[in-house]
């Protein structure tokens, strides 16, 4: 197989959203290493700085842009910035989320169910209608890939029922929007990670040694994924490898949902 690099992203720009930390991090690293400038999107600033300051030490471009994807105008901003610096938009990323309400249906919170729709689902439809009215207005269209999970799409775990439903939702906007939106020269598709090397994937209290033992029993792979590997596949989706793929949901998760 070559090794030779590929720059299958250059003179493009991308957004990715919840930039700061684990799959976005990678995912944002993934396309600037591939020649795209970079807008890094999540709540915190910190890490977003941390994030772009990896991407230039390794020759890049990108810029943090603090945003709530669960606000509509921050998400419009966030578009607006990334148009602003770099020109247009062409690939972006839905992959802020967050998991919240743990536990029997029975006992979820109000709040947490709340927040989960909130972030997860309303805070990919934001990000959707922001990124295709200006993907719409541009010659060479766009890519958009969400973060969706195996979890509520592709398998049922018990004691992540809200959660699922979020992923569900994200996934099925995934599939309506990709119809809805091909004729506008907007390609939509997700990846739908499982347990992956992220924070998200610890239990309470679980290290990550811990949650490695757990998953040798759990996963039929025996392992996460690497961020890396969750990130090739959101290239691929991006790229124009896929430039027939409308609509996919291409599950990541090292046969949990098979
Ligand atoms: N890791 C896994 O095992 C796994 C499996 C399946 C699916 N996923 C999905 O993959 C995505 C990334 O998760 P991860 O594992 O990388 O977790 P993570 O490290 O916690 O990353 C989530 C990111 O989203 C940002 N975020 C959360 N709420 C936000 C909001 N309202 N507005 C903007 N940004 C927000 C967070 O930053 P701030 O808090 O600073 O905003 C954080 O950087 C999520 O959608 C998750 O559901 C993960």
């Amino acid at each position: 197989m070559s090794t030779a690099p590929r720059n299958r992203f250059s003179g493009s720009t991308a957004l990715v959203t919840g930039a700061g930390s684990g799959l976005g991090r990678a995912i944002a690293l993934a396309l600037a290493a591939e020649g795209a400038n970079v807008v890094a999107v999540g709540r915190t600033a910190a890490p977003l700085d941390e994030t772009v300051a990896l991407i230039e030490a390794a020759g890049g471009t990108a810029l943090a842009h603090p945003a709530d994807v669960s606000r509509a105008d921050d998400v419009k901003a966030a578009v607006r910035t990334t148009v602003d610096r770099f020109g247009s938009l062409d690939v972006a990323v839905n992959n802020a989320g967050v998991f919240r309400g743990g536990g029997p249906v029975a006992d979820l919170s109000a709040k947490d169910w709340q927040t989960l729709l909130d972030i997860n689902v309303t805070g990919v439809l934001y990000g959707l209608q922001a990124q295709v009215a200006q993907m719409r207005t541009q010659e060479s269209g766009g890519a958009i890939v969400n973060i969706s999970s195996n979890i509520g799409p592709h398998r049922t775990q018990s004691g992540a029922t809200a959660y699922g439903v979020s992923k569900a939702a994200v996934s099925a906007l995934t599939r309506g929007a990709a119809l809805d939106h091909i004729a506008d020269g907007v390609r939509i598709n997700a990846v739908s990670p499982g347990a992956s090397a992220t924070s998200m994937s610890l239990r309470p209290g679980e290290t990550e040694a811990e949650r490695d033992v757990r998953m040798k029993g759990e996963s039929p792979l025996g392992r996460v994924a690497a961020t890396s590997e969750v990130a090739a596949a959101v290239l691929y989706l991006a790229s124009s490898d896929a430039a027939s793929v409308v609509g996919a949901d291409l599950v990541i998760d090292g046969g949990a949902s098979a």
